[in-house]
């Protein structure tokens, strides 16, 4: 069921800067309804000025997931773009790692996909494509691992487990739940030397939006059981 202006609804998390912002961007420019979450003002009206509907959510915060979810009511979402995540301290290295840190990227980026799921299932079983679109990345690879990425690496790994899993539950629902790396990116957590802008048109990263993200499109399920197989476009990252 589309919105009352017949159009298509994405939601993405931590679309204030970053990866998330350029989705949202695109998505808009596309035509469709587009609902981002923030976490401060700054990103909120920069958001607002691409036409994008902006609420606050911390997904590490179940309370913070239960407000947005009872704000977008019975919304139907098409595609729940799985997005907000962190890389944590840097420089953790066996034998010096850092458990709280490690704790905390387990909470934003396994956790937080897991409760932003759970909060919002209802709204993409009620649209027509029911889309889940988890943001990995190659460092979750466990057959490609080059060592070192003990925290974010574990967080990407699990993610893609729980992303199959889910992927396995929803499909009776007729639910997509599939997991994309982008492609090694400059933005805030990839850094200036990463080989791929945020700001192209059509292709960011390696993930071409219309292509990859718009999904329905070949019908339900057509990702469903290729999760543990990161999606990959030309350039992984
Ligand atoms: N860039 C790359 O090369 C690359 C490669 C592979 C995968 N990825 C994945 O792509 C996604 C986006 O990465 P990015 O490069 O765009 O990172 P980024 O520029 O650092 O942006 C991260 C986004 O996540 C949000 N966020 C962080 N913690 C959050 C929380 N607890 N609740 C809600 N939002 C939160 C941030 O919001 P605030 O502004 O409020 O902090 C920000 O909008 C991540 O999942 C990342 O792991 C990126």
């Amino acid at each position: 069921m589309n919105d009352p202006q017949g159009r298509s609804t994405v939601l993405i998390t931590g679309a204030g800067r970053g990866l998330g912002r350029e989705f949202a961007r695109q998505y808009a420019r596309a035509g469709w309804r587009v609902i981002g979450t923030v976490r401060d003002d700054r990103s909120e009206a920069a958001l607002a000025k691409l036409g994008v509907e902006v609420h606050r959510a911390d997904v590490s915060d179940r309370r913070s997931l239960a407000r947005l979810a009872a704000r977008l009511k019975s919304a139907p979402i098409d595609v729940l773009v799985c997005n907000a995540g962190i890389y944590g301290p840097r420089g953790a290295r066996l034998g010096k790692l850092d458990y709280a840190g490690w704790e905390e990227v387990l909470r934003v980026n396994l956790f937080g996909p897991a409760a932003t799921v759970e909060a919002l299932l209802e709204n993409v079983a009620a649209s027509d494509r029911k889309v889940v679109v988890m943001m990995s990345s190659r460092l979750g690879s466990i057959s490609e691992s080059k060592g070192r990425d003990y925290l974010y690496g574990s967080s990407k790994a699990a993610l893609n487990a729980i992303g199959k899993a889910m992927s396995v539950d929803l499909a009776p629902r007729g639910i997509t739940v599939v997991s994309l790396t982008p492609g090694w990116v400059r933005t805030d957590m990839g850094g200036r030397e990463a080989p791929l802008g945020p700001q192209g048109d059509r292709r960011f990263g390696g993930v071409e939006v219309r292509s990859v993200l718009q999904l329905r499109w070949r019908g339900g399920g057509v990702v469903a059981g290729k999760i543990g197989t990161l999606a990959r476009a030309r350039n992984t990252g």
